[in-house]
């Protein structure tokens, strides 16, 4: 139920589902909890908002949508409704199924005695179990409104708690192994048009620390596809900071200007949406790029400036090797030494600390360093890709702790009984591992991202390689500091001098 952030009932069905057992007909006693009759009063208004647009009262609005192109099957699946210009008609509705005007005033139904809501499209909002808990009501031919009006936050319906979509994405990320956030809802449901559903909408709050627990829950691997024009582009600047400050690098897709994810779709096609979905670049080269634009590089001074802000911002990065490719990549197209970068970057690095030596109560995880950093980042590249498993076999990876060689071959073992890996299982597997379950839940928590290539994994494997190429060193030192005959000794030091030169 915590990992997947689902209901017993949920889970249930989930886990029958996936070994072919009917749980249709287990009975389960669920005491009436105490928003029953709030969740009823929600599933009572869709039904009514829906009939509506179905009705003759509904002609203009369904024009409205199909002009922009939501057709029957979207209206359907999306569970789009209508209110109507008739002031009480579903407070009596629901006043005739006994709620009170006192509880539907509570619940942001009714305002006094009338509805909330008229002559607006209504679009449900789900909360993370797919229940209906809100509305947002879009207007569709009076312009002097506000666009949107949203129901108020109930003990239900707390927005920042929440993000749309979310019920339907939780299994398409895991298929695609990502998650797109995009700014409006409407960009979620024109995405799903074309067969892209590993989608959650923000719906114009700034990003709650809920809510980034909900997109860590439904993958590692964030993307951002937010609105092209200048105050989407400063959301993504801040939410991808946001995240980063977390550890969390994502992802951005930058739309042209003024499209929306809705917009460019409609225009564009699927075809080229999912180009832009593929060619999604890093957090740090999207600010890099942004960085760029406007300097002038004639002048000295202003790259000098350039450079420093790229190292600044290449120091947040928690990646080892992703800041040695920056690093290096910025000596290439600088011609400057890789060591002054480094030297520099590393002054910002060291930086870091100060500014947060406020007394925060809370555990702070320390800095890994780049090996164990690498390590454990192949480790959860096992967990998340079977073919990743056999590499390591094959290329006899050697992992430097107890702990770390017992998770690996448990993982091993696991595949090859079970023939994948499924991580939720195979932590319910290691349960009674006290020790390796530590170091599971360690790097779970950490964010490691989940997918990789052939030749990103071989970076890895390198930097393992290195690893164990130092601790040789260290090794034949210490034997050479105690060996006494100098024929010997002169043996080590030409044996060190040969792994040095094997390291670069
Ligand atoms: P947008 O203005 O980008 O919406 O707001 P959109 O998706 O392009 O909508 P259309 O295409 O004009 O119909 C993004 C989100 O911000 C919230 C909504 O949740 C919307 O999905 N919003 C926007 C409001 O709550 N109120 C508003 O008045 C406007
Ligand atoms: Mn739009």
């Amino acid at each position: 139920m915590n990992y997947e952030h689902m209901e017993f009932k949920d889970v249930l069905k989930y886990l029958g589902d996936r070994v072919g057992i009917d749980t249709g007909s287990i009975k389960i006693t669920k005491k009436n909890t105490k928003y029953d009759k709030l969740y009823k009063a929600y599933n009572l208004s869709l039904k009514y908002y829906q009939n509506n647009l179905n009705s003759s009262f509904g002609k203009l609005a369904k024009d409205y949508l199909l002009k922009r192109k939501i057709d029957e099957k979207i209206i359907k699946e999306f569970e789009i409704g209508l209110s109507l210009d008739k002031r009480d008609d579903l407070t009596k509705l629901l006043q005739a199924k006994e709620y009170d005007l006192v509880t539907l005033n509570r619940i942001g139904l009714s305002s006094d005695d009338h509805d909330v809501y008229s002559n607006r499209i209504m679009f449900p909002l789900y909360d993370t179990n797919g229940r209906v808990v809100g509305f947002s009501g879009r207007i569709y031919k009076d312009k002097d409104q506000s666009k949107y009006v949203n129901t108020k936050e109930t003990d239900i319906f707390k927005k920042g708690e929440l993000l749309y979509h979310y019920h339907i994405a939780r299994e398409e990320c895991r298929k695609s192994s990502s998650v797109i956030v995009m700014e409006g809802f409407m960009d979620v449901i024109r995405a799903s048009t074309i067969g892209i559903k590993n989608t959650v909408a923000l719906m114009g709050t700034a990003l709650t620390n809920e809510q980034i627990n909900l997109l860590k829950r439904l993958s590692n691997n964030i993307i951002l596809c937010l609105d092209g024009d200048d105050p989407g582009q400063n959301a993504t600047l801040k939410i991808g900071n946001i995240l980063l400050e977390q550890g969390i690098e994502t992802k951005v897709i930058k739309l042209p200007n003024p499209d929306d994810p809705d917009t460019y779709i409609l225009n564009n096609g699927k075809e080229r949406f999912t180009g832009l979905i593929d060619s999604a670049i890093n957090f740090s080269d999207y600010k890099f790029q942004r960085l760029k634009e406007n300097v002038d590089f004639r002048s000295d001074e202003e790259t000098a400036n350039y450079i420093n802000e790229v190292l600044k911002e290449t120091a947040k990065i928690e990646d080892p090797i992703r800041v040695e490719v920056v690093l290096k990549r910025l000596a290439k197209e600088f011609n400057i030494g890789y060591n002054t970068l480094e030297m520099r970057i590393n002054s910002y690095i060291k930086e870091k600390p100060k500014k947060e030596k406020e007394f925060i109560p809370q555990k702070k995880t320390t800095r890994k360093d780049k090996y164990t950093k690498a390590y454990e980042q192949i480790i959860y590249f096992m967990l998340n890709n079977d073919w990743v498993i056999t590499q390591v076999e094959k290329e006899r990876i050697i992992f430097p702790t107890e702990v770390m060689r017992e998770l690996c071959s448990e993982i091993s073992y696991y595949y090859k009984k079970y023939g994948n890996i499924n991580i939720a299982d195979f932590y319910t597997y290691i349960q009674d591992r006290e020790n390796i379950l530590i170091l599971l839940n360690n790097i779970l928590a950490d964010s490691y991202m989940e997918k990789t290539t052939k030749d990103e994994l071989f970076l890895y494997f390198s930097v393992t390689r290195e690893y164990c190429e130092k601790q040789e060193i260290k090794r034949l030192t210490n034997l050479m500091k105690k060996e006494m005959d100098p024929i010997e000794q002169a043996k080590i030091v030409e044996k060190i001098r040969k792994l040095r030169l094997g390291d670069n």
